[in-house]
């Protein structure tokens, strides 16, 4: 929520490699955008004055006004691209915010809880404000601490200060990053509970809210801990605590590659990363497990004894994070026979839950930085539980923050709407169950190898879904102007339903329902009128045969009532012909391990649609990527 970007360098950068501070910091708000799309702001300190422009809308729209009203060139930069809490969307919201009589810019990612308090403090002082931000409190206050506490004295050093005395005052989650005309040549940037990386260049150094907003410029990150300041210069970083104690980041290089974070040839990011999803499970799979189809998560680093002792599970997660756990549960409970709940994270920690030492919490998150869910990785540590994270990035604060972290590999996600790391978080969350079962033996390697040997399988089998698309993206555009579509699957079908109706509400906006099957007859079933569409995620008719003739019978219900039924069944399941209008296959699989093929198809559903509505998939209305506030 919010992207964040600054630079500092000592000499222009050579031309085509993002000349100077702006080139930098509006290449990583580019990259940062879809963290919130609201407005976006840029402060450059040249000259001995901070330049800025800001503007409502997307980055393009700053763009423009950036052609209209150029910066001066500069050396010393900070950028923002907002996902809007406390004001509208306006130019005036939009940061930077700027205070000290304009010499000093800030900008800002988080909640200051206070800042009504310090607001009226401030007032009292006669400082003067002109958006309804928390934001601009914030810069107010750290304006007053340099210029009337610290006497605007100008040396090395003081803004730092300033922004350590600020915090102490600050109450909230926060990352805030502040220039001033008196200091050019330095960026000083303070996070709480808000994400922050430092990246490091020869002769220039970087900020991001992420490590894609420099990731063209080097690939050396630094992790920074809860409660820090940093000041980077063009040769220097330095990290102290919120009162001056020198600290210490934790240095580790960035495995993505920037071209992974571009759109391919792809029309959207959206399309390119459903695209990219035999790669991202094949990638979470690798080097996982040896040839005797053992596996060997050495990274997971909990004592095995204390696996062994776990008597509950608690998967934590929010959207489509949550539809993995769902998933998770019914391969861990069937794998391991360890109870597991799933739980939305912003519901857990409210709810007084019980947790102790031998429960384990498995949180899935692809950003690692979703506040909910970090919160509620927080509260099950506090109570003794072992905490595991299934995250996607690499050095954020989720994973820091729990005992051990099991990473999918599915490459940096842009698009705001999750598809891969939807499928990556499935794969880990197979793996881990399978570790669990042969940690406590409850199956045997055999079986663990034919369950692998079905996954290997998996790339190969989505890549047949995506290269077959044609019939069902014609579908997709035939149906731009439908109003409600509903889903139904039962068993591992259920979170499939789920995500596949979330896909659709996220991106076309179209009102979307996810069932399970078996519910029907209790309520939802008064939905289906003529012509309805309803999509049902069939079971194989291997295997648990029941389920597949019940959900059959489903099909059969809603039909007699006038639905139009678009079934996604299993190759060879011709039974399901007589009562679909439309049928798409997939590949044979077991039974668990079908969600990673069935959800495909409804991705590419609810792209092709909202792409035929003319919609921006890959920036939908009012969301952001990473909510990084509760
Ligand atoms: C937001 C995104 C969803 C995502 C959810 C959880 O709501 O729009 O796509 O599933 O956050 O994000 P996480 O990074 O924790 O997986």
């Amino acid at each position: 929520m919010c992207g964040i970007v600054g630079y500092v360098g000592n000499s222009s950068r050579p031309a085509g490699a993002g000349h100077g501070a702006l080139d930098v910091v509006l290449e990583g708000l580019r990259r940062l955008e879809y963290r919130g799309y609201d407005s976006a702001g840029v402060a450059v300190v040249a000259d001995g004055a901070i330049s800025s422009r800001k503007k409502a809308g997307k980055l393009g729209n700053l763009l423009g006004e950036l052609e209209a009203r150029p910066l001066p060139e500069s050396l010393t930069g900070i950028g923002h691209t907002r996902w809007a809490t406390h004001g509208g969307p306006t130019d005036g919201n939009a940061h930077p915010h700027l205070a000290d009589g304009g010499r000093l810019a800030v900008i800002h990612n988080g909640i200051i809880e206070n800042f009504a308090e310090l607001k009226q403090q401030l007032l009292a002082k006669g400082v003067e404000f002109s958006s309804e931000t928390d934001t601009e409190v914030a810069a107010a206050l750290l304006g007053d601490i340099f210029r009337n506490q610290l006497g605007g004295d100008s040396s090395k050093g003081s803004l730092t200060e300033a922004m350590q005395l600020a915090c102490q005052r600050l109450e909230g989650a926060f990352t805030l990053l502040a220039v001033h005309a008196d200091q050019p040549g330095v960026v000083v940037a303070a996070r709480r509970n808000s994400p922050l990386v430092v990246g490091l260049g020869e002769g220039e150094n970087f900020l991001g809210s992420d490590v894609s907003g420099f990731i063209d410029y080097t690939r050396r990150a630094v992790e920074l801990g809860q409660d820090q300041i940093v000041t980077i210069t063009a040769d220097s970083v330095e990290i102290t605590d919120f009162f001056g104690a020198p600290a210490e980041g934790k240095e580790y290089n960035v495995d993505w590659d920037p071209a992974s974070a571009e759109k391919g040839g792809f029309n959207s990011f959206m399309e390119k990363e459903i695209h990219d999803q035999p790669d991202a499970v094949a990638q979470t799979l690798l080097g996982r497990s040896d040839l005797n189809g053992k596996l060997t998560l050495d990274e997971l680093r909990i004592d095995p004894e204390l696996l062994k002792q776990v008597d509950k599970i608690i998967v934590l997660a929010c959207g489509t994070a949550a539809y993995a756990g769902l998933v998770a549960k019914y391969a861990i409970e069937n794998w391991c026979r360890i109870p597991t709940e799933v739980e939305l994270a912003h519901e857990f920690r409210y709810r007084d839950p019980i947790v102790d030492a031998n429960t384990l919490v498995v949180s899935i998150s692809q950003s690692g930085e979703t506040m909910d869910t970090l919160m509620a990785v927080r509260y099950a540590r506090e109570q003794g539980a072992k905490t595991i994270s299934i995250c996607n990035t690499n050095g954020s604060t989720i994973p820091r923050e729990s005992d051990a972290v099991l990473y999918t590999h599915a490459g940096p996600e842009i698009a705001v709407a999750s598809t891969k790391a939807f499928l990556a978080q499935i794969t880990a969350a197979y793996l881990l169950g399978l570790y669990l079962a042969q940690l406590r033996g409850n199956i045997f390697t055999g079986q663990i190898k034919d369950v692998l040997a079905d996954l290997s399988k998996i790339p190969a089998k989505i890549q047949k879904i995506l290269d077959n698309s044609g019939p069902l993206r014609e579908l997709a555009r035939s149906m731009k102007d439908e109003k409600s579509v509903l889903f139904l699957g039962r068993h591992v079908g259920f979170p499939v339903a789920l995500e596949g109706a979330l896909k659709l509400k996220e991106i076309a906006y179209i009102h979307a329902e996810g069932f399970a099957a078996g519910e029907l007859k209790h309520g939802p079933i008064a939905l289906i009128d003529e012509g309805q569409p309803v999509f049902v995620v069939v079971p194989s008719p291997r295997g648990r045969d029941s389920l597949h003739s019940k959900v059959v019978s489903n099909i059969q219900e809603v039909r007699a009532r006038g639905a139009r039924t678009l079934v996604i069944a299993e190759e060879g399941d011709e039974a399901v012909r007589d009562y679909a209008e439309h049928v798409f296959y997939v590949p044979e699989t077991p039974t668990l391990l079908m969600p990673l093929l069935t959800t495909v198809p409804l991705q590419i559903f609810a792209a092709e649609l909202a792409g035929a509505k003319g919609y921006d998939v890959d920036q939908p209305r009012n969301l952001a990527k990473s909510v990084t506030v509760e």
